[in-house]
């Protein structure tokens, strides 16, 4: 591993268990919703903003020159060239229930090419970590994606988005799949569903309207475990579209997502 790869990894792992133990130890009992942002159920919580400023504040410590995307409003250009992505909660709505299925993601960028993603679980007391070429580790495990299976014996994830028409869609391309395959799960951390991917949990994961937040790190995660990820056929990952599958699956429901239309509203 290059020495960038190892300090980048070193940092976003320290910042994703720093911002996952003050989420834990800090959750208030009546936590409420601080905001809303696309739509009334779109929630931002007082423990979001908080968890961005942890992990900002930290990464200005430690990496000055970066810049920085978060899903919170964090954005500003740095002069070294690689950019951190980071979702302070992915899974808000778990977390302001208090489910467990909720997650710090944080990956580095180069160039454009994600470079190490971690997703930080901590009330599953898991750790997904990428780097580049380098493979998919949950905690201090290394993780393969399961044999593909027939599309019909496939357990997918997917997710919903926050908005209205969307979501109607999206309902209607799931009311469609779901016939085709074992069964659909909807777990609320598009970052956790790509790791699940990853670990052989789900046998394959799609959802249309992730942003850049939501799918950094668990992206090279299912990547580097050996999945394929993209979006429409022949397109990247995006927020357009998100697919990730073993090999010899992927295609199959790729091609299947884009006869239901699962790429537009
Ligand atoms: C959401 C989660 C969810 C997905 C939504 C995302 P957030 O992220 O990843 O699983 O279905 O599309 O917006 O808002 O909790 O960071």
């Amino acid at each position: 591993m290059t020495d960038l790869k190892a300090e980048l990894l070193r940092v976003a792992l320290e910042a994703a268990h720093r911002a996952g133990a003050f989420l834990r130890d800090g959750r208030p009992d009546d936590l409420g919703v601080a905001a809303t942002k696309s739509s009334a159920v779109d929630v931002v919580t007082e423990m979001d903003i908080a968890s961005e400023k942890l992990i900002t504040g930290f990464l200005a410590e430690h990496r000055p020159d970066d810049g920085v995307l978060g899903e919170e409003g964090a954005s500003f250009e740095g002069s070294s060239g690689i950019q951190w992505v980071v979702d302070p909660i992915d899974g808000t709505v778990n977390y302001l229930y208090g489910r467990p299925d909720w997650s710090v993601s944080i990956a580095a960028r180069k160039d454009g090419e994600t470079l190490v993603g971690v997703v930080h679980a901590p009330m599953r007391g898991e750790t997904c970590r990428a780097v580049l070429g380098e493979g998919t580790f949950l905690n201090d495990a290394p993780v393969r994606v399961r044999p593909a299976p027939s599309l019909d014996q496939a357990l997918v994830g997917t997710g919903f988005g926050y908005i209205t028409e969307r979501r109607v869609r999206q309902a209607e391309v799931a009311r469609q799949l779901i016939p085709r395959v074992r069964d659909i799960r909807r777990a609320g951390s598009a970052a956790i569903d790509l790791c699940d991917v990853a670990a052989g949990r789900l046998d394959a994961y799609y959802e249309r309207g992730l942003n850049p937040w939501d799918y950094a790190a668990g992206e090279l995660v299912a990547r580097e475990a050996g999945a394929l990820t993209g979006g429409r056929p022949g397109e990247a990952l995006s927020g357009e579209l998100a697919v990730a599958a073993p090999p010899a699956l992927f295609e199959t429901l790729q091609g299947l997502l884009e006869d239901l239309g699962a790429w537009h509203d």
